[in-house]
């Protein structure tokens, strides 16, 4: 299962620019100008923030073009910032949103442990439940939590090497775990940088403040391709703990694996005596009621969830076979956290397992995501775009190409500017999708409906015959 090298990403991309050469960027302007009309107070906070917050947002992947958004309120499906527009969300906080704004079920668990207290660190009988009902959904059956997506893939990077004794992880290029040292190698390499062959990766730190020391820890491996992850088995024998990987890659759109993969992947590592770690801090409740461990079929030795299953409180969890947990529960690999297992978290993400993240909620999303596919790929094919969608159960994405991505090379390949339009069209008309153009996915959550999803149909017609008329300009 090689993945082959196609042209060269420069060469491709500056050919897809020949295409359109300024109509799309001319309709980019003029909706960037709209875009920021309709939201002054929003520039009069980011402006006043720049002062007091670090470039003028929380987390720096809040700092989006052309200009951050402030928001107020959310309820149900929609959102209102605080010039008082209102949207559809689509953005569901970076994939955290599966029980939409204020649902019935979290406000009622969290009012109940805000009044009964919010933290004793100290284990509390949800965190039992919870852990219960994660046992049952991902096909593991020891559980412990944390506080985000990041504390669980770190705590899972320790342990698979707390467990081989080895030093050495593999991860995927274009895959993001978070952002501790070990896994903040190859996310987003550019084109400009030197990154290897598509086969064999050069490992690239992802930001400054990454020792190198650290990096080189970190060997990297090619998405659908098992030739890259053996070839790192093969150069050195005995030094890797495991792989952890994202089985359907988020962070670059949406990359399935092809079938056959991850299977194979959990094969070659353990006869390696290497073990595999499933993130599923985006696909996780998302992409259906056991992740894709359940849907895909193939359970890893240590999984990772974060964003959805909180109902929009903060929590992780790491789920792992009785094996890998048992160097916690004999207290040799340290898994540690004030905060780990909160009450309050632990009473909401109890909601959303009981409440939420139900075969009913599963059902309003497949038939809203149907809705939604129809439409969307008939404007696709009227208005000529080189595009196609991809979606798996609440999450779904436009990729502005003509083939399958199957990698982060693929990947690079796709121009931007389209999903930036996509953006700010569906943006200045009521539909919030995620910024960051083509990296990120839309989310629905269990509180959509049919007229949510009408708008975002509604607005990708618009979007289409524009991009579609530019592609042919
Ligand atoms: C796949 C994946 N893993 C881990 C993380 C880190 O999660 P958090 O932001 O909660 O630390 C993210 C965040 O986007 C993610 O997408």
């Amino acid at each position: 299962m090689v993945v082959d090298d196609r042209t060269t990403p420069a060469a491709a991309r500056s050919a897809a620019r020949v295409q359109s050469p300024t109509t799309i960027d001319r309709l980019i302007g003029e909706e960037e100008e709209r875009f920021v009309a309709r939201q002054p107070r929003s520039r009069e906070l980011h402006t006043r923030a720049l002062a007091s917050l670090a470039g003028g947002v929380t987390s720096s992947w809040q700092i989006t073009r052309p200009q951050p958004v402030f928001i107020s309120r959310g309820h149900g499906s929609k959102i209102v910032d605080v010039d008082g527009n209102e949207y559809v969300d689509f953005h569901g906080g970076y994939g955290a949103g599966l029980a939409g704004h204020a649902h019935p079920a979290i406000v009622e668990a969290a009012t109940r442990q805000v009044r009964n207290g919010t933290h004793f660190a100290q284990p509390s009988e949800d965190a039992v439940i919870v852990a219960e009902l994660l046992a049952q959904r991902f096909d593991l059956p020891v559980w412990r939590f944390t506080n985000s997506g990041t504390e669980a893939t770190m705590d899972a990077v320790h342990l698979m090497r707390a467990v081989t004794d080895r030093d050495l992880i593999v991860k995927v290029e274009g895959c993001y775990h978070g952002h501790h040292d070990s896994v903040q190698v190859s996310v987003a390499p550019s084109e400009s940088e030197e990154i290897g062959p598509a086969g064999h990766p050069l490992g690239r730190p992802a930001s400054s403040g990454i020792p190198a020391a650290m990096t080189r820890l970190t060997l990297v491996a090619t998405f659908n391709d098992l030739c890259s992850v053996e070839r790192l088995l093969d150069e050195q024998p005995g030094r890797i703990a495991g792989m952890i990987i994202e089985p359907i890659m988020m962070n670059a759109g949406i990359v399935l694996p092809v079938p056959g993969y991850l299977e194979e992947l959990r094969s070659l590592l353990h006869r390696h005596g290497a073990l595999l770690c499933f993130d599923e801090v985006k696909t996780g409740l998302t992409v259906g009621p056991g992740g894709a461990t359940r849907l895909l079929g193939v359970a890893p030795d240590i999984v990772c969830l974060a964003k959805s299953i909180g109902g929009g409180l903060v929590t992780g969890a790491v789920g792992a076979t009785d094996e890998v947990m048992a160097h916690v529960a004999s207290g040799e690999y340290e898994m540690v956290g004030t905060f780990n297992g909160n009450p309050l978290s632990m009473a909401c993400t109890r909601a959303v397992l009981e409440s939420v993240a139900t075969d009913a909620g599963y059902e309003r999303i497949a038939a809203l995501r149907a809705r939604l596919e129809v439409p969307v790929n008939a404007a696709i094919e009227r208005h000529g775009l080189r595009a196609h969608l991809v979606s798996v159960g609440a999450k779904g994405c436009i990729t502005f190409a003509d083939a399958p991505v199957r990698n982060y090379r693929d990947f690079l390949l796709v121009d931007d500017r389209f999903n930036h339009l996509h953006w700010l069209v569906q943006h200045n008309r009521g539909v919030f999708l995620p910024p960051w153009g083509k990296t990120e996915q839309w989310m629905l959550s269990v509180q959509h409906g049919d007229g949510d999803v009408d708008m975002f149909v509604q607005n990708f017609e618009q979007f289409a015959a524009d991009a579609g008329h530019a592609v042919r300009a």
